[in-house]
């Protein structure tokens, strides 16, 4: 008997941009959208259009851009929500509206202030309405895993009724434990009349550390979608990680013999680009994508794989695009090596991003000898980073040592007007980072959360990849930025930070 298909949803667009200091711009969606088009997630969600210009921007972007993916655009149950998800989304080869309402008693009495009645009557006009522009319309039970159980089954029967071809069945808070969640799941699929004429599917929040294992347990009691994230980024503590889900579905086979459409050996390439875009690193023993992940330690592990690697490997690291580190480019490679190892990377770069990168290329490789992937995806992604620039950073000094105080003088163009500014600091990257608020202000304002740095490779001539996070009001912003010399990498971060804040200002989001 064939396997049955899951539908694998990627709400990292939409959700994951959620995370506090994750917000993206509309280039750096449209960068993971090909990348998950590139993965084959079955269905994008790309924004949430009527949050703000940028969301319906981005969601527009993507929805003519992307070709092998439906693409969703979530709106509330408004019509003024659904006509801009539309407005947004008529581009797309396979266009969803998602439309949401919470159906829990807390949410209803709280947040709507509606009566249940109320909550099913808006829910099925929406429906409806979204049914006019698509055939391919989603519902979510927003707080479903705190809904009573008679009710969520009512309003999904109506909902169902009504034209929505994928019910959205989502733990929004993180609440629920798997038995009790895959009992939800069958309950629905045993009392709704109606429910196979829709995907039934989840989204499950980790707040308690059971995104993942609730989303398996809902798929042995009958969904068919599962709605997740790269690296599991999503509000608060983020949502089921797409990678987890995906290879737990491929490896376990024998207990979950469904099918996945998920090309897995981009997983680590997705990753990675998620997390430079966002600047939120991925936990070293974060599962399938974190740097041990399949880096064995102990002698007797070691031992062992040598022997045989299925003694300590459940699945290979190849199958989730894990290759041997080995050098690959150095100063002497040409423009066409550089292009072609960069297009098997997965960049598909303009004439004019690919003349800045190499240019980025010969300057670091004079500095470095051997260049590794690595090397070429943060000096490419660093210099991407910095495309939507408002402050550009064009010289930087600093002195430092045991005996003396650290000083900074930092140049920078902003909008055209060359600005200097110089300041002692406890350090070097406190000196810069002084030296670059004198130029502006709101620097001083914003709380410095975290400072990290990351060395791209082994040795001591490796770039160093650094990651900023500043608190400005109820706003985080990240930045990084890359370079073999970690001062000026920081001063890129820091620099980095101020554009994203920049943008912005110009955006704004309504709670979901
Ligand atoms: O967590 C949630 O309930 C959501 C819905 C809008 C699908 O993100
Ligand atoms: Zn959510």
């Amino acid at each position: 008997m064939a396997e049955e298909k899951i539908v694998i949803f990627d709400t990292t667009l939409r959700d994951g941009e959620q995370s506090p200091g994750a917000s993206m711009t509309v280039d750096e969606k449209l960068r993971i959208a090909k990348q998950l088009e590139r993965l084959r997630v079955d269905v994008i969600e790309a924004g949430y259009p009527m949050a703000s210009q940028g969301d319906f921007e981005a969601v527009q972007r993507v929805a003519a851009t992307i070709k092998e993916c439906s693409v969703a655009g979530l709106a509330r149950t408004t019509f003024a929500d659904i006509d801009r998800a539309w407005e947004a989304l008529a581009g797309a080869v396979e266009p969803r509206i998602h439309v949401f309402i919470a159906t829990s008693p807390i949410h209803m009495k709280h947040k709507l202030n509606m009566q249940p009645d109320q909550v099913v009557e808006a829910a099925v006009a929406a429906v409806r309405h979204a049914k006019k522009y698509t055939r391919n319309v989603e519902w979510s039970a927003e707080d479903a895993g705190r809904t009573e159980i008679d009710f969520l089954c009512r309003i999904v029967e109506a909902v169902i009724a009504a034209g929505a071809t994928t019910v959205n069945i989502p733990d929004t808070v993180g609440y629920t434990l798997p038995h009790e969640f895959g009992a939800r799941i069958r309950t629905l699929t045993e009392r709704v009349a109606n429910i196979h004429q829709a995907v039934l599917s989840v989204h499950c929040h980790n707040d308690l550390g059971l995104a993942v294992a609730n989303s398996l347990a809902a798929v042995l009691h009958g969904a068919r979608q599962v709605e997740c994230t790269i690296n599991g980024l999503g509000e608060r503590a983020g949502n089921a990680a797409l990678e987890e889900v995906v290879m737990a579905i491929r490896t376990r086979k024998d207990l979950l013999p469904f099918q996945v459409g998920v090309v897995t050996n981009e997983l680590i390439r997705t990753s990675k680009l998620v997390s430079v875009v966002t600047g939120f690193p991925v936990q070293p023993n974060k599962a399938i994508v974190g740097a041990n992940a399949f880096a064995h330690e102990s002698g007797i592990h070691q031992d062992g794989m040598l022997k045989e690697a299925t003694t300590y490997e459940i699945m290979t690291p190849e199958s989730v695009g894990l290759t041997a580190t080995r050098m690959v480019l150095g100063k002497h490679s040409g423009r066409h090596a550089f292009r072609d190892r960069l297009e098997i990377l997965g960049y598909d770069l303009s004439q004019e991003h690919l003349d800045r990168a190499f240019r980025r290329f010969k300057e670091v490789a004079d500095k470095k000898q051997e260049l590794f992937d690595a090397d070429l995806e943060a000096l490419v992604d660093d210099e991407i980073i910095r495309e939507t620039e408002y402050y550009r950073l064009v010289r930087l000094h600093v002195a430092s040592g045991t005996q003396d105080t650290p000083v900074a003088a930092v140049e920078m163009d902003v909008q055209g007007h060359r600005l200097r500014g110089a300041s002692w600091g406890a350090g070097p990257v406190d000196a810069v980072y002084q030296a670059i608020a004198q130029m502006v202000p709101e620097l001083k304002e914003m709380g410095l959360q975290l400072y990290q740095v990351h060395a791209v490779t082994g040795g001591t001539d490796a770039q160093g990849e650094v990651t900023v996070r500043l608190q400005t009001g109820e706003q985080v912003i990240q930045g990084q930025g890359a370079d073999s010399d970690v001062i000026v990498a920081s001063a890129k971060a820091f620099i980095n930070a101020l554009n994203r804040a920049a943008h912005k200002k110009s955006r704004s989001r309504p709670g979901v």
